[in-house]
């Protein structure tokens, strides 16, 4: 009920009935007024007016489990919420939910976390109150050479979040880095666990700088947070409603043709090196060429100096500008 009672109480534009929300929920004034009194301890503002009823009168940046399921209207995705106000690692948590049987679309949120894992087995720098580090459970019925592709899928809805709430024009490094004025605002990780040679579950796992001032020496040239960058603030929930809108759709589209080709061409659109000159970074050496876009499985089309289009696969390498990051 506290939930449904944070949802009306966001989405009405006057004063909401302590009558009207008695009526609804078929419980006593009391009862209602206890919701009210829980909300505002936990940092929700609300104004309570004798005859007239209850109205929100600043929208905090709350994230917890009550602002997040009064805010998600998808079908499945982050349909079971796990909240932790901290955790090593919302991906390790996600991948353990999973051998217990928790079902696809578990959304596991935190607002710190103590161990984050980023690519490459570096760290994902997490501290609390300032970003958000979420993971999105799958269980997908394909092969799995196709589940790198869920990364790029991620990244789009990703993308499109931002834009959104943000009011900007990010853009995505292929694979699955979002970067707003060539600086890395948000990194992908994503966990594959395998039952023979079938997929048991995916596990997505997203880390978005929304507040953070200060980052790591080791990233501090490239990283910067939506809220610095854009000098407004970012609500952490709204964001994540909006991430999990999209990928429910996008992933949609992933299925009805088993690869990318219906979210190429927006891809295409948002990708930072796009006909740009790249470097690619293979185990083998370093080679450059221009980037044309990814190719239906989402691979990135490098065009070499003589004319050969070489498809890099996500695994392998990693690709950047010829003067740094993008
Ligand atoms: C990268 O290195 O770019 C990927 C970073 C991924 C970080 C996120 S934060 C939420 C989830 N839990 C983790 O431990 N890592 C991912």
């Amino acid at each position: 009920m506290k939930s449904k009672i944070l949802a009306l109480l966001r989405e009405s534009e006057g004063y909401l009935s302590g009558q009207d929300l008695c009526e609804r929920f078929g419980v006593t004034r009391a009862a209602i007024w206890k919701a009210i009194r829980q909300l505002q301890k936990e940092g929700y503002e609300i104004e309570a007016v004798r005859n007239r009823g209850y109205r929100l009168v600043v929208l905090p940046d709350v994230l917890n489990r009550d602002e997040l399921e009064s805010r998600l209207r998808t079908d499945w995705a982050g349909k079971n919420i796990e909240y932790h106000a901290s955790l090593g690692s919302t991906n390790v948590r996600a991948k353990a939910m999973a051998e217990e049987g928790a079902p696809e679309g578990t959304l596991v949120v935190a607002d710190e976390q103590t161990a984050g894992r980023g690519r490459r087995g570096r760290s994902w720098s997490s501290p609390a109150g300032k970003n958000l580090y979420f993971s999105l459970l799958l269980r997908p019925d394909f092969a799995p050479d196709k589940a790198p592709m869920l990364t790029l899928v991620m990244a789009l809805a990703v993308h499109r979040a931002i834009e959104e709430v943000g009011g900007c024009r990010p853009d995505i490094k292929w694979p699955n880095d979002i970067v707003l004025n060539g600086k890395k605002v948000t990194g992908i990780l994503t966990e594959m666990s395998l039952q023979s040679d079938y997929i048991d579950n995916v596990v997505i796992g997203v880390g978005v700088n929304v507040k953070a001032q200060e980052f790591s020496p080791e990233i501090a040239d490239k990283a910067v947070s939506l809220e610095t960058e854009l000098k407004k603030s970012i609500s952490r929930a709204l964001l994540l409603e909006k991430i999990m809108e999209y990928f429910e759709k996008d992933y949609a589209l992933f299925l009805e043709r088993m690869d990318l080709s219906l979210l190429m061409e927006h891809y295409n659109a948002c990708l930072v090196n796009r006909n740009r000159e790249v470097e690619v970074l293979e185990p083998a050496g370093a080679y450059k060429g221009i980037a044309e876009g990814i190719n239906p499985k989402g691979e990135l089309m490098v065009r070499l100096p003589d004319g050969e289009v070489k498809e890099i696969y996500a695994g392998e390498v990693s690709v950047r500008g010829v003067f740094g990051y993008v």
